[in-house]
């Protein structure tokens, strides 16, 4: 059981092995890209873009807010070791290319997408309530993908079991 969950290798990283080469281009470029909009805008300079660049998980919570029902939605899957198990090999699959392996919001992705992936381990993500994260997973918000269709309610109350076990500061 452990050794199968141990050998499990995300989608993302066969990927960017077979296209290293394309990966490093691409972060370069979007360094670049990222530079010439805030020079434009006038609003950052080139330096603070690298230094915002460096550390995305430094990202305060952004102004995303589920809909105030959201959180009253109960988590109806126990939190059991099944359940965890099911939810990581979700996690690596569908969310650590951006959120990173652990949850930090430092996936190999992470530096070209704006606003960067939020950082799961903050405490104020868990504040919201369990409900609202399922919704926020449910719908998406550009950049991130909506996996309402892509993930059953299951597959998405399972995630945040295992994310509540490993990244809520208040959770283990
Ligand atoms: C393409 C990159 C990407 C993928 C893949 C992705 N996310 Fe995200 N995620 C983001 C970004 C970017 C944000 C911040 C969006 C914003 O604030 O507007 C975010 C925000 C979130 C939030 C909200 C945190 C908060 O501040 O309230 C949760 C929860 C979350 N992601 C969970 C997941 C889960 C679970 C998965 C996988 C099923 C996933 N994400 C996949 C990029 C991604």
């Amino acid at each position: 059981m452990m050794k199968e969950m141990e050998s499990h290798r995300p989608r993302w990283a066969v990927l960017s092995i077979s296209a290293l080469a394309g990966v490093v281009g691409a972060a370069l470029a979007c360094g670049l890209m990222a530079g010439y909009t805030h020079a434009a805008n006038g609003q950052a300079t080139a330096a603070s873009n690298m230094a915002l660049q460096a550390q995305p998980s430094a990202q305060l919570l952004g102004s995303w807010t589920a809909p105030p029902f959201a959180k009253f939605k109960k988590n109806p899957i126990p939190e059991s070791a099944s359940s965890i198990a099911s939810g990581h090999t979700i996690f690596t699959d569908n969310c650590e290319a951006c959120h990173g392996t652990n949850g930090k919001g430092d996936g190999p992705t992470a530096s070209c997408l704006n606003p960067p992936p939020a950082n799961l381990t903050a405490a104020a993500v868990w504040k919201q309530g369990e409900g609202a994260l399922f919704w926020k997973i449910t719908n998406g918000h550009s950049p991130m993908p909506a996996f309402g269709q892509s993930l059953t309610k299951t597959q998405r109350w399972n995630v945040i079991n295992y994310m509540h076990k490993n990244f809520d500061p208040a959770g283990h």
